[in-house]
């Protein structure tokens, strides 16, 4: 009787182990293949919270607001411009945020004096999202050119993430609408890879 008892301790993992739940060809994510889209952005008067909110939609997925406690209003709008100039950091605002969490990371921000503005540069510095794969969306006022898009490639670069999308909003002038409808545009032009991504996880 003991040797059975004996026998049947012994045994119980083989029985445990072989009745796991197993159906063929399910997909066992690889380790660090993590695929959770999260658009993170900024905005002082409200355009890329229109860019963000479409990213937002069109990939399904969750979206964190960088803010700033720095004041940035009326006259204090010259603290974007010493930001800028001598590249202060900002004061930011609380963020709860896990960045182990999520990949790719989709970022909407404004460009401040050609680059991108210092709280998303502050949040994205010391290499905070490296190894991400990142697409952008930048808005601006037209003065902005390929210089401009080649200082914001290189900072994102020099942050070790990985450009696989950009594009630029033109927000002088422009209604709510027509900034969506350059958001979706860009979405179909410059984020072939994201589509992409999404059809393969989502099958
Ligand atoms: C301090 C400051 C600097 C700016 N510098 C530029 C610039 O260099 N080139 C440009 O085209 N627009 C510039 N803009 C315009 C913003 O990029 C544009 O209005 C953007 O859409 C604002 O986005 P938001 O509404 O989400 O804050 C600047 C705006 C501010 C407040």
């Amino acid at each position: 009787m003991k040797k059975y008892f004996i026998l049947l301790l012994v045994s119980m993992p083989l029985y445990i182990f072989a009745y796991q739940p197993f159906s063929a060809g399910a997909q066992v994510p690889a380790a660090g293949a993590t695929w959770r889209p999260l658009v993170i952005y900024y905005s002082l008067t409200g355009n890329n919270r229109i860019v963000a909110a479409e990213l937002g939609n069109a990939f399904g997925c969750e979206r964190l607001e960088i803010t700033s406690m720095r004041e940035r209003t009326g006259f204090w709008k010259v603290n974007c411009v010493i930001d800028q100039l001598f590249d202060r950091d900002d004061l930011p605002g609380p963020v709860k945020f896990d960045s182990v969490q999520y990949n790719p990371i989709i970022i909407a921000c404004p460009i401040w004096i050609h680059r991108l503005a210092s709280p998303m540069r502050t949040f994205l510095d010391h290499k905070r999202l490296a190894g991400k794969d990142v697409y952008a969306v930048v808005t601006h006022q037209g003065n902005y050119g390929e210089k401009d898009e080649q200082v914001v490639k290189s900072f994102l670069a020099a942050q070790d993430m990985h450009l696989k999308g950009y594009g630029a909003v033109l927000t002088r002038g422009a209604t709510e609408s027509e900034i969506i409808n350059e958001t979706k545009s860009i979405i179909k032009r410059n984020f072939s890879e994201m589509e992409k991504s999404i059809s393969n996880n989502t099958r």
